[in-house]
């Protein structure tokens, strides 16, 4: 029988790989699980009962595959989904089991990078309109003023693979422009969605230097780490042998190759059918 209690790392896709591969690099002891359902990525324009329908299901799965923690390597789950599993679901499935997503990390310290108190948020559709950034930002740093921008085309082109081709230049510079255009005053951005990184070569051609553009994989690494050292029931749950496995919705095939220009090493995906 197996008796691994890994943590699992979930994302719509591929983007939470570029925060699963920091969270590896900071804490390689563990055990984990990476769920991608790609068979129903990109979430970014979906509801939010839809998004929470599906993200619930895959929590569902890492729950029956033995993780005691989850975490939401999506910033559209995070947004539309984290609450309600936390506050309605998770206490009717099983309390002791915890679910944590990327967004209060990221908004706990990104005002620290900005001197102009202007920062700018890129993410999906959904994490935008649902004013979360805006709202746990506020909550840290009062006097930060958030200009958030939706960049709906950005997780298509790096799904399909376009995130290194000409074609995207247009909609890096095209949603750049359009944030700046805003507020001028604006010296740090915030990559608030995980496929985004991806981009960051792009990103940084088409922003004047002086303006930062911070990804999450870092923070979100750092704030796992200390919330397992705090949490000790929790991190004495969960085995510790280093081994880790990828699963995907889709096409095993198509994660591998994409997979391992994310997580920046091989990966080797198995399938699995939600219920
Ligand atoms: N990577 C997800 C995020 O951080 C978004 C991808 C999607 O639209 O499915 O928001």
């Amino acid at each position: 029988m197996d008796k691994s209690s890994p943590i699992g790392v979930f994302d719509s896709g591929y983007g939470g790989l570029t925060v699963f591969k920091s969270i590896v690099a900071k804490m390689p002891q563990y055990d984990y699980l990476y769920l991608g359902d790609n068979a129903r990525a990109p979430y970014g324009n979906r509801s939010f009962e839809t998004v929470h329908e599906y993200t619930l299901q895959c929590v569902q799965w890492f729950f029956e595959m033995g993780c005691p923690l989850v975490i939401l390597a999506c910033n559209t789950a995070s947004a539309k989904a984290l609450r309600t599993i936390q506050q309605q679901d998770l206490p009717g499935i099983d309390a002791t089991k915890r679910v944590l997503g990327v967004i209060r990390p990221s908004a706990e310290v990104i005002g620290n990078y900005s001197k102009t108190r202007s920062i700018g948020v890129l993410g999906t559709k959904g994490t935008v309109t649902s004013g979360s950034y805006e709202i746990e930002i506020n909550k840290f740093f009062p006097d930060i003023k958030v200009h958030s921008k939706g960049c709906p085309m950005w997780v298509p082109l790096i799904e399909n693979g376009e995130y290194g081709s000409a074609g995207a230049d247009y909609f890096v510079e095209k949603y750049l422009d359009e944030l700046m255009a805003g507020a001028a005053d604006i010296d740090t951005i915030l990559l608030a969605c995980t496929h985004y990184p991806l981009l960051m070569d792009k990103i940084r051609k088409f922003l004047p230097a002086h303006v930062q553009v911070v990804a999450q994989g870092g923070i979100v690494a750092d704030s796992l780490s200390a919330y397992l050292a705090k949490h000790t029931e929790m991190a004495q749950r969960l085995t510790q042998a280093g081994i880790i496995r990828f699963f995907t919705t889709d096409d095993t095939v198509d994660f591998d190759r994409h997979g391992s220009t994310f997580f920046g090493r091989a990966v080797r995906s198995e399938m699995v059918h939600l219920k």
